[in-house]
């Protein structure tokens, strides 16, 4: 048998009893299963993006909307006017987030002014949102930080 041949048989040989699991280490490396977020990504890409902030607004807005206290205040809006509120406050979360959006609305001042939001409420709303952020199975590290990106706005919407 020539040389060159007995050496290739040989490694044939050898190949036929490494484990494929060790043989696949070797193959050209699989993409990532899927985009995930990274620590140092924006909060608007760690909470899920666009979609995930239109989920949280919807079910969190449905919790004002329902509630027994709370619902007054949405009381005579025009299905219109409701999804023009509903469109700008996900657009106000997606910005004060981090998101690549504009927000087109009134600043929170104007918006809420002669609404007369007392503490009460403010203290409902910040519950409904720890509710939705619940149910959406978000991390506590951005539950803190979306509440803590709210938070600041409470004297420009609180008893004006
Ligand atoms: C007790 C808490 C709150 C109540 C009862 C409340 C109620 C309302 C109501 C009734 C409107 C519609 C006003 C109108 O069209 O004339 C409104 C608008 C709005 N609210 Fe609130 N709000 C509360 C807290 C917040 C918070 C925490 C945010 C911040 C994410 C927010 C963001 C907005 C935005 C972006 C608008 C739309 C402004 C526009 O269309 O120009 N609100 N709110």
């Amino acid at each position: 048998m020539p040389r060159t041949f007995r050496h290739s048989l040989l490694v044939v040989l050898m190949l036929a009893f490494i484990p494929a699991s060790v043989l696949n280490n070797f193959a050209t490396p699989l993409p990532p299963a899927a985009p995930q977020a990274a620590a140092q990504d924006s909060l608007y890409k760690r909470l899920g993006g666009y979609d995930a902030l239109a989920a949280v607004t919807d079910d969190f807005l449905g919790r004002l909307a329902t509630d027994p206290k709370e619902g007054r205040f949405f009381v005579g809006l025009s299905t219109d006017s409701k999804t023009r509120v509903r469109q700008h406050v996900v657009d106000f979360l997606c910005v004060a987030t981090g998101g690549p959006c504009k927000y087109t609305g009134r600043d929170m001042e104007t918006a809420h002014t002669g609404l007369n939001i007392t503490e009460d409420d403010w203290t409902i709303a910040v519950k409904a949102l720890g509710d939705t952020l619940n149910k959406f199975k978000v991390p506590a590290r951005e539950q803190g930080e979306v509440v803590g990106a709210i938070a600041p706005l409470k004297s420009k919407i609180v008893g004006r």
